[in-house]
């Protein structure tokens, strides 16, 4: 059997890891079997729509997950570009390598794009993270998700509600899999990893150059980075984090970390300048904060013409986009955790961080605190996310592992396939 599977950009590698690393384990195990099939084929391959050192190569490095065997180059663009290159570029490889399977994982725009082209092919699709759903039309997600659960032959889904989500719209049961969450499968596999990173270095060794700027300089006199880094590690601000004191002898002064991405909270200067001033001007007066800023994001501060000031505040942070080990040492230590990120408010459930998810509604509920998970949902009004962070930053941590959050979900997906093929 010949598998090809589908990354396009950051959220994609942490998923597709898990299910490389289910792949090879069949394969090795073969030999011991009475009569053992063929080993499987499989081939990587990377749209290309996430292009940067920090966003793309450093989680191949980090996660050891083998180079793509071929890389499309499709890189930034409209919507329509990157669907249209992709699925231009993606046609030509079905063609010369005929596989039995395509699968995807997730929402991105390379998930739309294989997962039409694969059906036009007349070639089997698998859709890992099946049956999300925020009714959002507006989010290009929303209708990646939906095209491609509507075209897939498995559905493999990562909670109960989503396989709901999926009967509900008529798809049939028989293409459905409840398996768990791939992505949770990737953080067991790498927490042992992450906790043994020094944040101080984590900071030092991530922060945005042009922090290079007067006030922080004048913090201490000292050279660029250690006088960014210096309200935070002084504690000048933060108090001393229990959790941490734990596992390290000299312990690290809380903090408030943030991630913001989407288009409807960065596209806007009248959406993301309130919720930069209520950071900058009442969030940092107690917590020091940590912002690993996305490219989309960066572009949008300066045009705006808010980033010199951020950079600038003593309260709060900027750094690049941070690794997968370096962000989940971060999230572990958080005291709270601001982000629009999907992936992030499934994390901060498993590791119990209370999180604030800037978003009018998400496609995935089970993150939530009225399903037991760590997240409330404050939309980008500055008036709900200040009632809400006064709230929740003082709440203590707690995890919790939705069905099937077990780590071993690759398996699952796997044997899905497995099973469909009668492998
Ligand atoms: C994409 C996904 C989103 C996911 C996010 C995670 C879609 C529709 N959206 O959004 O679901 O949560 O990735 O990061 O697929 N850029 C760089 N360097 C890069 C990549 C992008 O500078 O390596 C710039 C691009 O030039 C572009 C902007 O960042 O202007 C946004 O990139 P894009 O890939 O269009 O979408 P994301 O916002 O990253």
């Amino acid at each position: 059997m010949k598998i090809i599977s589908v990354v396009g950009a950051r959220p994609n590698f942490m998923k597709i890891d898990p299910f490389i690393k289910a792949i090879n384990s069949f394969n090795k195990s073969l030999p011991l079997a009475l009569s053992p099939p063929p080993p499987i084929s499989h081939i990587l391959i990377h749209t290309g729509q996430h292009y940067d050192e920090r966003m793309s190569k450093a989680f191949f490095k980090a996660l050891n997950l083998p180079e793509a065997d071929i890389n499309m180059g499709i890189g930034s663009g409209t919507h329509a570009e990157q669907v249209g290159n992709t699925m231009i570029a993606f046609e030509k490889i079905l063609k010369a390598e005929k596989p039995d399977w395509v699968v995807v994982v997730g929402d991105v725009n390379a998930t739309l794009a294989c997962s039409v082209t694969a059906k036009k092919e007349n070639i089997k699709c698998c859709h890992i993270e099946a049956g999300l759903r925020s009714g959002d039309m507006t989010m290009p997600e929303e209708i990646n998700r939906l095209v491609t659960d509507r075209l897939s032959d498995l559905l493999l889904t990562p909670d109960r509600i989503s396989s709901e989500n999926l009967l509900r719209e008529g798809i049939p049961e028989s293409k459905i899999r409840f398996v768990g969450n791939i992505m949770i499968d990737t953080l067991e596999a790498n927490r042992d990893i992450a906790i043994k990173l020094n944040i101080s270095h984590i900071l030092s060794r991530n922060l945005i150059k042009e922090s290079a700027t007067g006030d922080r300089q004048q913090a201490t006199g000292n050279n660029i980075i250690e006088s960014a880094i210096h309200n935070l590690a002084t504690g000048e601000l933060g108090k001393a984090n229990p959790t941490s004191d734990i596992r390290h002898p000299k312990s690290f002064p809380e903090f408030c970390l943030v991630t913001l991405h989407r288009p409807s909270n960065v596209d806007r200067k009248e959406v993301l300048e309130p919720i930069v001033r209520f950071f900058l001007d009442e969030v940092t007066k107690e917590l020091s904060m940590i912002w690993p800023v996305h490219p989309r994001t960066k572009k949008q501060l300066e045009e705006f013409g808010l980033f010199e000031d951020m950079l600038k505040h003593p309260g709060i942070i900027m750094l690049e986009p941070l690794g997968y080990h370096e962000m989940l040492r971060l999230n572990m230590d958080a005291r709270v955790l601001l982000t629009d990120s999907g992936g992030l408010q499934e994390e901060c459930t498993v590791l119990g961080t209370p999180c604030l998810t800037l978003r009018l509604n998400t496609e995935r509920p089970i993150t939530l605190r009225e399903h037991g998970g760590a997240s409330i949902l404050v939309g980008n009004n500055i008036e709900r996310i200040r009632s809400a962070y006064n709230i929740v930053h003082n709440l203590s941590r707690t995890p919790v592992r939705p069905e099937l959050w077990d780590g071993h979900t690759a398996e699952r997906c796997l044997g899905a396939i497995l099973e469909y093929e009668n492998y």
